[in-house]
C-alpha cells in the first residue's frame, strides 16, 4: 500500500500497488477528465508528478511532448503506483461536475394533470353495527371512482386502523397507480411531488414538479459523473462489460447524481424529499441500461440489440434512490439500441407525430439521432458522430465550461480571428460550438479549403492577411491553426491550436449527422426543400450558431437557415409530460412501437452518402 498526495487539496490517498492514479482519485471522489475510457489515447487525464517522478508510459511517450514529460506530466490513467507520489491535478484535467452553464429548456405543451400518484381527502362514514366493512374496504369504497381496484401493502394495512380513528375517519390517502401507499390523519393534500430527469451522456438535468398543481418548482443539473469512465457511451459500455461490480459502480454514480439533484431541488422548493413519490426519465438506451445496472454490451456490437427497450417501472428503492419509500421510477421506452428514451421523449415534447407538415428532428450530440416524419409516418436513424462536438478527440477540446472558447469570428478591422470564451475566463480549450464556429470561420476566410485541408504555411502567406497567415503553423501532420499562444492560456502549458486531425474529426462528426439526415430524406423520398421545420434538440444543439452550422454543411443546402428551430432540452420536457399525465405514457409507448428504424450501417448506399456528407459546402459546389 502506498500514499499518493493530491495537490492542490493536499489530500492523501492510500493506493494499492499497481492501481492507477486515475482510479485511485475516482475512488477518493476526485474526478479527472477522460474521453477514452482510460486507454491512454485522449490525454485529458494529464497530471503532474512532483516527487518520485516515474518513467513515462508508452502512451505517455506517444502522446505528450518531451517538455511535458521532462516537467513530470503523465497520463493518470496509465500511471501505476509503485511508490509514494506527490501529484498535482491541473485545472484543465479536472472533471468539474458543477460547471454546467445553462440548460436549454423547451417549454412544455399544455397537458392534463393526471399523474400516476394522487392524493384524496376522504371523510369516511364511521363503522357501526349495520356497517361492519373492514377499514380498508371502507377506504376503497370512497376511492372506487378513481382507483377501482385498489390494493395495499402490509405496512399500510398495519397502521390503517390507528390513522383512521385519530380524527374520526378523516384521512388523506395517497395512491400510486392502484396501490395505496400512505394514509395520513386529516387533510394533508398538497404534499405530492415528482422528479422528471433527462439523463444525458454528458449532463443530467432534473425538475421537481408539484403533482397536485402541475407546477414546476425547481430544477438542478449536474455533469454525468460516469464521464470519468469515458465521454461516450461506448467507452462506458466497455467498462460496464467488465463485470457486475463495474456495472454497480456505474449505477451507483448515476443514481448518486439523481439523488443529489432531487435533494437540491427539494431544498430549493422546501419540499420534503420523502414526499417525492414518482420519478420519470428519458435517457439514451445505454444510459437507461446503466441506471438499472444492466449490461449494455450487445448494444455496442452488431447487430446492436438492447436487453430491454420497452418502458420500465420499478420501485425507486430497488436502484438505490432514497425518496418516498414508495416512490417508483418510470423509464421512457426506446425505439432500439441507438434511438432511446431521450428521443421518444423529445418526439412527444415536440408533438412530432401530430404534425401535418414534414418535420426533421435532430438531436446533435455524441450520437446524432434523427427522426423525420409527420402524423402519417415517422422514421428514425442514429449517426455515430463521436465526441468531437463535445470537445473530446480534439487536441485542445473541452466540454462547455468556463474558459472554453465557444465563439470564433473574423474581425474585419483587425483582419484576424476574434475569440470569445465562456465566462470571459482565460482560454483553456475549445468546446463543440466553438469548434463549429472556428471551422465555419476558417472556411470563410480561406484558412481551410472545402476539402478540409488546412493551408500550408507558404500558401497561407500568399493568400491570407498577415495575422491570419501567422496563425498557420507547420507540423508533422499537415498544418495547425494557432488559436491562443501558450502565454495567454489559463495554464500556460501549451499553445491552443486546432490541428489538421481536429478538422478531420469535425468532418467525421458533421458528416455522420449530415449522412443520417440525407439517408432519412432518401428513405422517405423527399428533399430538404420538402421539410418545413428542422427541430434541433439537446443541450448542446441549443448553442450552435445556425449560420455556422449551415456553413460547415451540417444540413443540406435546400434546408434554409430560417427553418432551423432550437427546441432545447426536449428530452426533459417529455419526461415532465409523462410525470404529469399518465396518458402520455401510453402515447410514448405506442410511438416507440410504431417508429420505423433505419440501421445505417446495414445499408449499402450509406458509405457513399457518408463520404459526400463529410465534405464542406464549397467543395460540393466545385
Ligand atoms: Fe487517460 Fe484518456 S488518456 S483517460
Amino acid at each position: 500500500m502506498y500514499r499518493v498526495k493530491i495537490l492542490p487539496e493536499d489530500k492523501s490517498i492510500d493506493v494499492l500497488d499497481g492501481e492507477t492514479v486515475f482510479d485511485a482519485c475516482c475512488r477518493a471522489g476526485i474526478m479527472i477528465q477522460s474521453a477514452c475510457g482510460g486507454v491512454g489515447t485522449c490525454t485529458k487525464c494529464i497530471v503532474q508528478v512532483k516527487e518520485n517522478v516515474p518513467a513515462p508510459s508508452p502512451h505517455g511517450i506517444r502522446n505528450l511532448s518531451s517538455t511535458e514529460i521532462e516537467q513530470g506530466y503523465r497520463l493518470s490513467c496509465q500511471l501505476k503506483v509503485h511508490q509514494d507520489l506527490l501529484v498535482e491535478i491541473p485545472p484543465g484535467s479536472r472533471f468539474y461536475g458543477e460547471q454546467i452553464l445553462t440548460v436549454g429548456g423547451a417549454s412544455a405543451p399544455d397537458v392534463d394533470l393526471d399523474p400516476n400518484v394522487r392524493q384524496y381527502y376522504c371523510q369516511l362514514p364511521l363503522p357501526e353495527i349495520h356497517d361492519q366493512a373492514s377499514d380498508f374496504d371502507r377506504l376503497a369504497r370512497a376511492l372506487v371512482a378513481d382507483a377501482p381496484d385498489l390494493i395495499s401493502g402490509l405496512d399500510q394495512l398495519r397502521e390503517l386502523a390507528e390513522v383512521l380513528r385519530e380524527n374520526d375517519f378523516r384521512v388523506t390517502a395517497t395512491v400510486s397507480g392502484r396501490r395505496l401507499v400512505k394514509t395520513e390523519v386529516g387533510n394533508t393534500r398538497g404534499s405530492v411531488f415528482g422528479m422528471a430527469y433527462d439523463i444525458g451522456t454528458t449532463t443530467v438535468v432534473g425538475y421537481l414538479l408539484d403533482l397536485t398543481t402541475g407546477k414546476e418548482l425547481a430544477l438542478a443539473s449536474r455533469s454525468n459523473p460516469q464521464a470519468a469512465f469515458g465521454h461516450d457511451v461506448l467507452a462506458r459500455g466497455d467498462y460496464a462489460d467488465k463485470g457486475p461490480e463495474q456495472r454497480k459502480e456505474l449505477q451507483h454514480l448515476i443514481v448518486g447524481c439523481l439523488q443529489e439533484i432531487a435533494e437540491e431541488c427539494c431544498e430549493k422548493a422546501r419540499a420534503p424529499i420523502e414526499h417525492v413519490y414518482e420519478v420519470t426519465f428519458g435517457g439514451n438506451t445505454i444510459m437507461t441500461h446503466l441506471v438499472f445496472a444492466m449490461n449494455p454490451r450487445h448494444i455496442t456490437v452488431s447487430p446492436f440489440t438492447p436487453i430491454w427497450s420497452r418502458a420500465y417501472r420499478v420501485p425507486a428503492i430497488e436502484i438505490g434512490l432514497k425518496l418516498s419509500r414508495w416512490a417508483t421510477v418510470y423509464a421512457l421506452p426506446s425505439v432500439g439500441g441507438y434511438v432511446g428514451g431521450d428521443i421518444t421523449s423529445g418526439i412527444i415534447a415536440c408533438d412530432l407525430e401530430r404534425r401535418d407538415d414534414l418535420t426533421l428532428f435532430v438531436d446533435v450530440g455524441t450520437n446524432g439521432e434523427i427522426v423525420l416524419g409527420n402524423k402519417t409516418r415517422l422514421i428514425s436513424c442514429a449517426a455515430p458522430a463521436g465526441p468531437a462536438f463535445e470537445g473530446a478527440k480534439i487536441s485542445c477540446g473541452l466540454r462547455a465550461m468556463s474558459g472554453a472558447i465557444d465563439k470564433v469570428s473574423y474581425d474585419e478591422a483587425e483582419k484576424d480571428l476574434a475569440l470569445h470564451t465562456i465566462g470571459h475566463h482565460p482560454p483553456r480549450g475549445v468546446c463543440g460550438t466553438g469548434l463549429i464556429d472556428a471551422v465555419a470561420t476558417f472556411l470563410r476566410v480561406g484558412m481551410v479549403d472545402p476539402g478540409g485541408r488546412v493551408l500550408e504555411t507558404d500558401e497561407a502567406k500568399e493568400k491570407l492577411p498577415p495575422k491570419l497567415a501567422g496563425r498557420i503553423l507547420a507540423s508533422d501532420n499537415g498544418s495547425d491553426i494557432l488559436l491562443v499562444p501558450k502565454a495567454k492560456t489559463l495554464e500556460r502549458r501549451r499553445d491552443l491550436t486546432l490541428t489538421q486531425r481536429d478538422i478531420r474529426e469535425l468532418q467525421l462528426a458533421k458528416g455522420a449527422i449530415r449522412a443520417g439526415v440525407d439517408m432519412a430524406l432518401k428513405v422517405w423520398g423527399v428533399s430538404g426543400a420538402d421539410v418545413s421545420k428542422v427541430l434541433i434538440a439537446g443541450g448542446f444543439g441549443n448553442y450552435i450558431n445556425p449560420a455556422a452550422a449551415m456553413a460547415i454543411g451540417l444540413f443540406p443546402p435546400d434546408i434554409t437557415v430560417d427553418k432551423l428551430e432550437f427546441v432545447g432540452n426536449s428530452a426533459a420536457v417529455g419526461a415532465k409530460l409523462c410525470l404529469a399525465d399518465r396518458k402520455q405514457r401510453q402515447r410514448v409507448e405506442r410511438l416507440a412501437r410504431e417508429i420505423e428504424y433505419i440501421e445505417l450501417s446495414g445499408r449499402k448506399d450509406f458509405a457513399d452518402v457518408f463520404m459526400t456528407a463529410m465534405l464542406f459546402p464549397g467543395y460540393e459546389e466545385s
